[in-house]
């Protein structure tokens, strides 16, 4: 298979995931792109899969995926396609955070007249260390909710990879059960015809 990974991130765990996603594809001998939603992504004709990845700040999601997806929204509807969600919510166990998380997803996907085939909430990181004054306030505050033992202010990984290992074979099911991938020439092909 072809497959096309896009991340957006800010502190580089949706690229961590994204490269942990391409490893895993590797393994089972499908061809991964990777690329970053900030730099120049390919177009998603020819892929057979496109998987796409944000993480979460202040409730909303990195604009360049969703402008990508707003571009794109026709062309992923006819390939099989995922969403991977990054938050330090999807590592909490509070429902009404969760149900916030969720809501914000679905207008974040309507807003860019996407239906991936799924959607996967993954547990990011906190990166105290690295953060500012300013993101070490916001994010005690958010992690007061998530990881209360962790708002004292330590580096901590909530992502849990056997969960993603998971959702690459979901991936591997729905491709294999979806109709072959017609390539650009093929398509330009039937339309002159
Ligand atoms: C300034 C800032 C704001 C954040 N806002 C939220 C938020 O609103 N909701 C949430 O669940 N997580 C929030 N997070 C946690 C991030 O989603 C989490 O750290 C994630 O791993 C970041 O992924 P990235 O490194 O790919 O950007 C925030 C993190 C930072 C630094």
């Amino acid at each position: 298979m072809n497959i096309l990974i896009i991340y957006g991130t800010t502190e580089g765990q949706t690229r961590k995931v994204a490269g942990f996603l391409q490893n895993e594809f590797e393994n089972q001998k499908h061809h991964v792109t990777l690329s970053d939603a900030n730099g120049t992504p390919p177009a998603p004709a020819g892929f057979d899969v496109v998987i796409l990845g944000a993480s979460m700040h202040m409730e909303r999601y990195q604009e360049p995926v969703l402008y990508y997806i707003r571009e794109h929204h026709a062309a992923l509807s006819k390939t099989v396609s995922a969403f991977y969600s990054v938050s330090l919510t999807a590592a909490s166990d509070d429902e009404a955070s969760w149900h916030e998380l969720k809501h914000i997803t679905e207008r974040f996907l309507i807003a860019g007249h996407w239906h991936p085939a799924l959607v996967e909430y993954v547990a990011g990181a906190l990166r105290f260390t690295k953060y500012d004054f300013f993101k070490k306030f916001i994010l005690r505050q958010i992690a007061k909710r998530a990881d209360p033992a962790a708002a004292a202010g330590d580096d901590k990984e909530y992502t849990n990879w056997d969960a993603l290992k998971a959702f690459c074979t979901k991936i591997e099911q729905l491709a294999a059960a979806a109709p072959v991938t017609v390539r650009p020439e093929e398509s330009d092909f039937e339309a002159v015809c």
